[in-house]
């Protein structure tokens, strides 16, 4: 089988490790890297810390407003797709390179595999949700994390392709569990930090950085607590920051962002997340730190159902209400499959393919 799996932002790339891993034992893959995340710690740290080959395709489109950035994507794509003509394109998530890699391959008729499929926040003014709903709409292959996922899919009248296989974020936080090289201590003490002492801050959805008045409001709230913040900040964010002008306190520590490795660290060894973030709140999960979700709708439903997330929007009130006093459930149920994501998709594939 030859596939084409189709990268271009931080998250991605870290699903991409673990599949990749597995479709390489048996089969052809060709990697193929928007370039939608280009600086080193947003892209190439990932490829080193992980073991991703070097991709067989860098596109290099880089950032610009959707139309523009989606656009240069799939026409770009459509190239590659035609000159390799794989026997499946496998997509991830729900970024501008996801929708570009889906439509590129419908348009030629070869079959798409989406990975994260069926995944829902209902609110379509998220660039994320449109690009969900499309790549879903002209899958083949719909692999879901759990069966909410399958159930929002039933509701729009897809019910060919789709299973279960679990979320292939847990296979790769387990393995970074096993890989991870750095001594916790270290990375702690890099930043003053003091286990289950700070709360781990990371922004990035459009809705917050983007609107000056949540954005503010965040901060509002985090002004006033008293632990330390670790914040490692996304570019888009950094750049609205100094934009509007923002500026944060001493106990609120901005750094640039981390490797995969740190933030498995920095997020195990914190008191709390809070996060915009959709791979963060289910990494929060595993690794049983509570989290909470500055947004007001979320994808990952089964994290608050189960009482270790909760939705806080931007509203400063309840955000330091939930620093301070709400409490994560006692029971801690598997939500997400067994980590074994990667083989049961590599399996799927060779089924169907
Ligand atoms: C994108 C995805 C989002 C995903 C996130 C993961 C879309 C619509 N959004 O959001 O779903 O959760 O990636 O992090 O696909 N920038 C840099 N350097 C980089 C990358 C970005 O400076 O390497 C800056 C640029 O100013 C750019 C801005 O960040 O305009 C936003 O980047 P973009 O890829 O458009 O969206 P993200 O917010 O990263
Ligand atoms: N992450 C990282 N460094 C950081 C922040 C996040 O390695 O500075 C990891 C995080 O642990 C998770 C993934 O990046 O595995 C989540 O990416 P992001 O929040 O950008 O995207 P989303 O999951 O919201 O699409």
């Amino acid at each position: 089988m030859k596939i084409v799996s189709i990268v271009g932002a931080r998250p991605q790339f870290i699903k991409a490790a673990v599949l990749s891993r597995a479709l390489k034992q048996d089969h052809t893959e060709i990697l193929v890297h928007t370039g939608q995340h280009y600086d080193d710690n947003m892209s190439a740290v990932f490829f080193e810390q992980l073991g991703i080959t070097t991709p067989e395709y860098h596109l290099g489109i880089g950032s610009a407003p959707h139309g523009k950035q989606t656009g240069e994507m799939l026409a770009a794509i459509e190239s590659v797709l035609q000159e390799e003509n794989p026997d499946w394109v496998l997509v991830y998530g729900d970024t501008n390179s996801t929708l570009a890699g889906a439509l590129a391959a419908a348009k030629l008729h070869i079959n798409v595999a989406h990975v994260e499929a069926g995944l829902r926040s209902f609110n379509r003014r998220m660039p994320e949700e449109i690009n969900r709903v499309l790549t879903d709409h002209i899958s083949t292959l719909l692999l879901c994390p759990s069966q909410p996922a399958v159930d929002n899919l039933r509701t729009e009248g897809i019910t060919r392709g789709v299973h279960i296989v679990g979320d292939v974020m847990h296979d790769a936080l387990l393995w970074g569990l096993n890989n991870n090289p750095n001594r916790t201590e270290d990375v702690l003490s890099q930043y003053g930090l003091h286990e289950k002492r700070y709360l781990l801050l990371t922004i990035h959805r459009a809705e917050n950085a983007d609107n000056p008045q949540r954005l503010g409001a965040i901060i509002q709230a985090l002004n006033g607590v008293e632990e330390h913040v670790l914040w490692p900040i996304h570019p888009r964010t950094q750049n609205k920051m100094q934009a509007y002008g923002f500026q944060t306190p001493d106990h609120i520590r901005m750094i640039e962002p981390v490797g995969y490795f740190e933030a498995l660290t920095l997020l195990a060894h914190s008191r709390r997340l809070l996060t915009d973030s959709g791979g963060m709140q289910k990494e929060a999960y595993w690794l049983k730190v509570p989290c909470i979700t500055l947004r007001d709708e979320t994808e990952w439903v089964e994290t608050v159902d189960v009482g270790w997330n909760i939705l806080v929007g931007a509203s400063p009130q309840v955000i330091t209400q939930a620093i301070h006093h709400w409490q994560p459930a006692e029971d801690h149920p598997n939500i997400y499959g067994d980590g074994k994501a990667a083989g049961k998709i590599v399996k799927l594939l060779e089924l169907k393919g």
